[in-house]
């Protein structure tokens, strides 16, 4: 099993250095080849997403990634900034459907900032279209504004699009979570406003007449947004476009109080996958040994259950993860202001949980 691992920017590299001390103490065979990603490779290789490194990834079972980006970079043309290389990763491997759990540790409630009862068993999963929507749609870009009252003036445009194949393909993959978990999907539209999302909801409807026995309601993104907080257990299965779930899922991440603490998976038709952290690369916090390296652990869980068929493994990392938090373990992001550990010690932790 060849499993490419990406650190990239900002505190990536010390989670991947965590996930990785993990993985190694399992005792399994992996063979782990290293690359760079983000702004780390566009420092050493002029891109982002060099050749090698895609190649890498195309031809592994899967793909760990740290995070990336940095505000050094902001003044890049777009094609060369870090973000391009997880969105183009995405795109060149065709991983269509993310997959973002946001799950309440009970030892974690205070963390969150709603109060305790309002999130007590909270279980959400997020599958957000990853490959399409206004992301990837084409024509984009500047021109004169051909019409309306500033006619003439430069304008920016990007375009929203979904084809009926690619709402199939996400809304079955949440159909069929849905059926291992408590067997209801909520699609998230704008069907009152947008063409596109009018589409989504007739073609998520007609592709639920095979899953009876999951039931479907349609929401505004609006009001799911509102809802999240409001009532957040109401929530099993939620299925929505790229650029909503982008929003959602860090709403949804934080009713946990951590962001810290929540994998991802990313995956194609062929069952390959990208795992990583839902949070991103904290370039103020990098460096400093403080960042929680769990969601990066949890992803490698993900990784080992979703793409390497090691299921087991994936218990038993999960369970230590459990474990550690019930010791006491925390690092600053979840302490609520009590005592934290760094990085390195929150990772020897859970290796020695690993038992
Ligand atoms: C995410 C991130 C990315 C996205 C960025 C880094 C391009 O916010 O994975 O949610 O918008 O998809
Ligand atoms: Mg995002």
């Amino acid at each position: 099993m060849k499993i490419a691992v990406l650190p990239g920017d900002g505190i990536g590299p010390e989670i991947i250095a965590e996930a990785v001390r993990v993985l190694r103490a399992l005792d399994e065979h992996f063979e782990l080849e290293f690359a760079e990603v983000g702004g780390a490779a566009y420092d050493r290789h002029g891109h982002p997403l060099p050749e090698a490194t895609l190649k890498l990834a195309r031809e592994a079972d899967a793909v760990l990634f740290g995070a990336v980006g940095d505000w050094k970079y902001d003044q890049l043309a777009r094609a060369l900034r870090p973000e391009q290389a997880i969105l183009g990763l995405r795109k060149s491997l065709g991983l269509f459907a993310n997959l973002r759990p946001a799950i309440l540790y009970p030892e974690l409630a205070a963390a969150s900032t709603l109060k305790p009862e309002v999130v007590a068993g909270l279980d959400i999963l997020i599958v957000r279209e990853l490959t399409g929507d206004i992301y990837f749609g084409t024509p984009r870009g500047r021109r004169a504004a051909p019409d309306g009252a500033f006619a003439g003036q430069p304008e920016a445009f990007d375009t929203m699009r979904y084809a009926r194949g690619e709402i199939e393909r996400i809304a079955r993959v949440a159909f069929e979570a849905a059926r291992r978990r408590n067997r209801k999907v909520t699609s998230v539209d704008k069907a009152n406003v947008l063409e596109t999302f009018q589409f989504w909801k007739d073609v998520v409807t007609e592709v639920h007449a095979g899953y009876a026995d999951v039931r479907l309601e349609h929401m505004y993104v609006d009001n799911a947004a509102m809802q999240l907080v409001r009532l957040p257990t109401s929530f099993d299965v939620i299925v929505t476009g790229n650029m909503f779930g982008d929003i959602l899922s860090d709403e949804a991440a934080m009713l946990t109080g951590s962001i810290g603490m929540l994998p991802s998976a990313s995956l194609n038709e062929r069952g390959q996958g990208l795992y990583e952290p839902s949070h991103g690369s904290a370039p103020d916090i990098a460096g400093k040994g403080v960042a929680n390296p769990l969601a990066t652990i949890l992803s490698a869980a993900m990784m080992l259950r979703y793409s390497l068929d090691r299921a087991p493994q994936a218990d038993r990392i999960e369970a230590a993860v459990r474990k550690v938090l019930a010791q006491g373990l925390r690092t600053a992001d979840i302490a609520a202001g009590g005592t934290a550990v760094g990085t390195k010690q929150m990772g020897d932790a859970v290796v020695a949980a690993l038992g």
